[in-house]
């Protein structure tokens, strides 16, 4: 239980939250958001009482603003939505007691009163941040991704954007373990660098010296795989999937994860590839993490030995203090994280 406990939470306590200000029309500023107070939640029947401890930042984040997805779609003055880790500090439910952790989307406030049957119970692990990178979402949708929609074998070819991102850099190392020849595609010098070097992969092709040159692209990323790609994890959408789509072997699969390419204000694409999907037999699946969470028991097992052995390096990016949510996220629509970028509460 934390040790500052209930009694120290005084109902007259103001509950700090941002509120989605707009809807951007095109890249999403801080300036989209409000710092607001409201009045301390109090948990109904069958509700528990979070405080919130670490926000989880994902790039999902700017879609919820484009319309419904999985999910309903943000309006303006709705409070920011988001995943967090919580802890309860009251609980009105018999599933629940004061000091239990949760995942659940407390969206960006300090505490939260959230229906019970809404947040999952996660295994207190060190750190603790774990249970939002490798542990959490992103893990999982590395994990289920790659290889129930991937299927990869040994040997073959296994190609993902946005690899030194919290997806993608778990992604790749997955299929390092499995026996793959991976090719990370990534922003930038120093990201290529640090998939190669430090997190095992294969080859990386910096997509940003290509633009406006799909060719070079193409070409590049056909020189690193080294006669096509077997499996490719999307992240990105856009040119970057034209070039994967192009440089796909027969049969070849596609785990269709996420278009972040698209998400902030970018103008349509129209992607060229697809009769390749038809001449070449592709398979593309598009999944949501959250189709798997029944099985999510083995995938935590799997990621803790493979985390616990050292054949999986957690990178993690932890912005400091509530109040830098939205600069936070901005940042990771642009790019400047490494691993899973988080914002720590308290
Ligand atoms: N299907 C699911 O259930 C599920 C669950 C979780 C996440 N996702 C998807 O997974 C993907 C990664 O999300 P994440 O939250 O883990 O974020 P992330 O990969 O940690 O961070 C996003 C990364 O995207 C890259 N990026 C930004 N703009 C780009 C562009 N125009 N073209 C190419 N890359 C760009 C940036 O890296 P660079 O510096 O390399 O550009 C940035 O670091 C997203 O598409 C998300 O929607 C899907």
């Amino acid at each position: 239980m934390d040790k500052r406990g209930l009694g120290s939470i005084a109902m007259s306590q103001k509950n700090r939250q941002f509120v989605l200000d707009q809807i951007p029309k095109g890249k999403l500023g801080t300036e989209h958001f409000r710092l607001t107070e409201a009045p301390m939640p109090s948990p109904g029947e069958g509700e528990v009482l979070l405080r919130v401890r670490y926000v989880s930042l994902d790039a999902a984040n700017r879609a919820w603003m484009l319309g419904p997805t999985y999910r309903a779609a943000l309006k303006a003055g709705d409070v920011m939505a988001g995943g967090a880790l919580a802890e309860v500090v009251e609980s009105r439910s018999s599933g629940f007691k004061a000091g239990d952790l949760v995942f659940g989307d407390t969206g960006w406030r300090e505490y939260a009163a959230l229906p019970a049957t809404a947040v999952m119970k996660v295994m207190t692990r060190e750190p603790l941040s774990h249970a939002v990178s490798v542990y959490g979402v992103a893990g999982l949708t590395a994990y289920f991704g790659l290889l129930e929609c991937g299927r990869p074998k040994a040997g073959e070819t296994v190609v993902v954007s946005a690899a030194a991102g919290s997806v993608g850099s778990i992604v790749g190392q997955i299929a390092r373990i499995k026996g793959c020849r991976v090719v990370g595609i990534a922003g930038g010098a120093e990201k290529c660098a640090l998939v190669t070097s430090q997190l095992g992969f294969d080859a990386a092709v910096d997509y940003k010296r290509f633009v406006g040159k799909p060719m070079e692209f193409y070409q590049a990323l056909q020189a690193a795989c080294g006669g096509g790609i077997d499996v490719y994890f999307d992240n990105v959408g856009g040119e970057t999937l034209d070039a994967c789509l192009f440089g796909m072997k027969e049969h070849g699969r596609i785990a269709a994860c996420g278009a972040v390419s698209r998400y902030d204000g970018a103008p349509p694409y129209g992607v060229q590839g697809t009769p390749m999907i038809i001449s070449k037999r592709i398979t593309v699946r598009g999944f949501i993490v959250t189709d798997f969470f029944g099985q999510a028991a083995q995938a935590l097992s799997d990621l803790e030995g493979w985390v616990r052995s050292g054949q999986l390096k957690v990178r993690e990016d932890i912005v400091d203090g509530f109040e830098n949510l939205p600069a936070a996220l901005v940042g990771l629509l642009a790019g400047d994280n490494i691993g899973k970028r988080m914002v720590k509460v308290t």
